[in-house]
């Protein structure tokens, strides 16, 4: 049996969002545009709720709210919606800056704009996994639009400095996406707070369904639709809503803001104890800053060792990943972002500990990994 310490791909869907989601499947399947009869009503009103409730526990009450199906898509339509918006609109503005540690549902929208006449800035991030201030403050000119930075990253878990970023963008008058997938649930976020522009979550990075995701929009920033149909979320994503992964979202979210601080606590000592024991076998150092991190998050390069071997025999342990679950087979642009050379990338385990983690699996983890180490280098 493997233990699965991979929560950054995804997290299990809780049973109580699974039981907030049943009636909506078969008993009340109405279609939230059908607005002439009971049953049509009562789920457009289930949305409504949940769209109220995801923007009040983002901390952004006024916020605009579309569901879409994931953060791929949301950050599709941030990235790609703005760009489309500022060039209808006829405004000077056209450069896009972001991350080279970005998410692909990140970077490929961009480079997809960059092909189309926008212009693209891509950072290098420190050794700790965070932009330089001064190549920051530099990078946004006149003549940027749009600055899309993470909050966590989902492979070294390291966390953006949101509230400065904001500042600085909104003094310079450039809009500042945020790709919240990784954080939503899992650290304190308040978007109006924070001061950000967009902020791109999804479920099923925070115990609740696959395919379901949002993006919230300040009021007043201008996004031009992805999805042409029928006209559902104010015009913005066409289709027919999906009532129960969106009912799912917002009971998800819910569940992972009441016990945030508890699992974090629990979590970031399981997380601490595991880089202690990983750290005490020699030549492993540590993927980004420990701090400021998710607590659940633990990435390190292990040296002396050869990376496929390592991981072929960890999998008979453990699930974890020594990247994306998203660039499976290609290395890690994050870690070379970081300076791992191939050979370090390929030699580095990313853990993703989760609500469901307990300590035996973590001693279950560092032994599994202690012995393949030591077999590997033996
Ligand atoms: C930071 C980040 N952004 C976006 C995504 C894509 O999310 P989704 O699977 O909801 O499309 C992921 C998932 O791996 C992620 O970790």
């Amino acid at each position: 049996m493997q233990t699965y310490l991979d929560h950054h791909a995804t997290t299990p869907c809780d049973p109580a969002v699974v039981a907030a989601m049943a009636p909506w499947w078969s008993d009340q399947f109405a279609n939230p545009a059908s607005r002439q009869y009971r049953p049509g009503l009562a789920a457009a009103a289930a949305v409504e709720r949940a769209r109220g409730r995801v923007a009040e526990l983002l901390g952004a009450g006024g916020a605009q709210v579309v569901f879409t199906s994931g953060a791929t898509e949301a950050n599709n339509l941030a990235i790609k919606g703005v760009a489309e918006a500022a060039l209808a609109a006829g405004g000077k503005r056209r450069r896009l800056v972001s991350l080279a540690t970005e998410h692909r549902a990140v970077l490929d929208p961009l480079r997809y704009l960059e092909r189309h006449g926008f212009p693209l800035t891509l950072l290098p991030v420190q050794a700790d996994g965070l932009p330089d201030q001064a190549q920051l403050e530099a990078a946004l000119g006149p003549d940027v639009l749009l600055l899309s930075a993470m909050a966590a990253n989902n492979e070294i878990g390291v966390l953006a400095p949101l509230a400065p970023i904001a500042q600085l963008c909104r003094h310079r008058g450039v809009l500042f996406h945020c790709d919240a997938a990784q954080a939503a649930g899992h650290i304190p976020l308040a978007m109006e707070q924070l001061g950000i522009d967009l902020l791109s979550l999804s479920g099923h990075k925070c115990y609740g369904p696959k395919g379901v995701g949002a993006l919230l929009i300040r009021p007043g920033v201008k996004v031009a639709p992805q999805q042409h149909g029928g006209g559902q979320e104010q015009g913005l994503r066409a289709g027919t809503l999906a009532v129960p992964l969106i009912v799912g979202l917002e009971a998800a979210l819910e569940g992972a803001m009441a016990d945030r601080e508890l699992r974090s606590e629990r979590l970031g000592r399981l997380r601490d104890q595991l880089w202690q024991a990983l750290e005490a076998l020699g030549q492993v150092r540590l993927n980004g800053a420990l701090a400021p991190r998710l607590p659940h998050n633990l990435n390190v390069c292990v040296g002396g060792v050869d990376g496929t071997a390592l991981h072929r025999r960890l999998r008979q342990h453990l699930a974890v990943s020594s990247g994306s679950a998203c660039s499976q087979g290609n290395p890690s642009h994050v870690l070379a972002a970081l300076g791992r050379s191939r050979q370090e990338a390929s030699a580095s385990i990313r853990f993703g500990l989760g609500r469901g983690t307990s300590a035996a699996e973590i001693e279950l983890a560092i032994e599994a990994v202690a012995e393949a180490v030591a077999q590997e280098r033996n």
